[in-house]
């Protein structure tokens, strides 16, 4: 990074523990139980124009994560205005922006169970979100891998060093996306949903401890419904990868990006499918619609 853009981004405005400061200013205690545990969860949000995409689920799923792992906290209402002011004051206003929203159990001497008085750290910041249109019109390449993650994978947990590896090692492999394969099955991307395509239905893995609930892949599954294309809820066995029609990952960030190779073979034709661009253009129509 040079030196221009790192003071930029030290610029910038967050939200920290109920304050809108620089990040220069920000202070965190390196006995935070986020910065020693990896003890908290956090949640990315799309605005496009300027509105929340899916803001309720978003919360909903944010609840979830602090229930499931006893972090006490209930100010939710303050948020919706805080990211408003978070987009104002660093020029995103009206543009496609996302939230990072982390909440940690807060500071404490280091202990590994709960501390009975700290108090959780709240940050969220702001930044450029373009979707990417090239790779939304011609796809993309994935790498599958072994999913070597813990067994809540449905906690939206900040302790994210398997996904970290796992998208580093597509990086390496010039794709865009590690696929995870757990006892033959694959789960979800390293940071994405994934969906593949046979014979017009859709096939995902169902919700369960072993991927997180996407809310991307919750909108397709309406946009199914609405338009009589079926879904089946079933992890697809790694062994008949090579035999779907069409593949797509799906998030916050991923969007409903077409899938055209994992590790060396071809999907399909190695062109993006009619299923999953009817259901992309499908889901770019509701964030317009917003
Ligand atoms: C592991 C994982 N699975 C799935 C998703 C998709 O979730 P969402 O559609 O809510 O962004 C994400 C986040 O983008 C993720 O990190």
């Amino acid at each position: 990074m040079d030196i221009k853009s790192t003071v930029t981004t030290m610029s910038e405005t967050i939200y920290l523990n109920g304050k809108f400061i620089t990040k220069n200013e920000a202070v965190i205690s390196p006995e935070d139980r986020g910065f020693n545990f990896a003890d908290g969860i956090y949640e990315v949000i799309k605005y496009y124009g300027g509105k929340p995409f899916r803001y309720a689920d978003h919360l909903d799923r944010l609840q979830r994560s602090l229930k499931e792992i006893q972090i006490s906290f209930d100010q939710f209402d303050q948020f919706e205005p805080v990211f408003q002011e978070l987009l104002e004051k660093n020029g995103l206003a009206g543009q496609e922006a996302g939230i990072y929203l982390q909440i940690s159990r807060g500071s404490h001497t280091r202990i590994h169970r709960f501390p009975e008085n700290s108090k959780p750290t709240v940050y969220a910041t702001v930044f450029p979100f373009a979707s990417k249109p090239d790779q939304l019109e011609n796809g993309v390449k994935v790498i599958t891998t072994e999913d070597i993650r813990w067994l809540r994978c449905d906690i939206k947990s900040v302790s994210l060093l398997p996904n970290v590896l796992a998208a580093q090692n597509a990086h390496e492999q010039n794709a865009a996306e590690a696929i995870f394969i757990r006892n033959g099955v694959v789960t979800e991307g390293s940071h994405s949903s994934f969906m593949a395509v046979k014979g017009g239905t859709v096939y995902t893995h169902p919700d369960s401890n072993l991927i997180l609930p996407g809310i991307t892949k919750k909108v397709l599954f309406e946009i199914c419904r609405a338009n009589h294309i079926k879904i089946t809820e079933e992890g697809i066995p790694a062994s008949e990868l090579a035999y779907m029609d069409e593949m797509m990952i799906v998030g916050t960030g991923s969007e409903v990006m077409p899938v055209v190779q994992f590790d060396e073979t071809l999907v399909g034709n190695g062109r993006p499918g009619p299923v999953t661009r009817f259901i992309q253009g499908k889901f770019f129509d509701e964030t317009r619609r917003l």
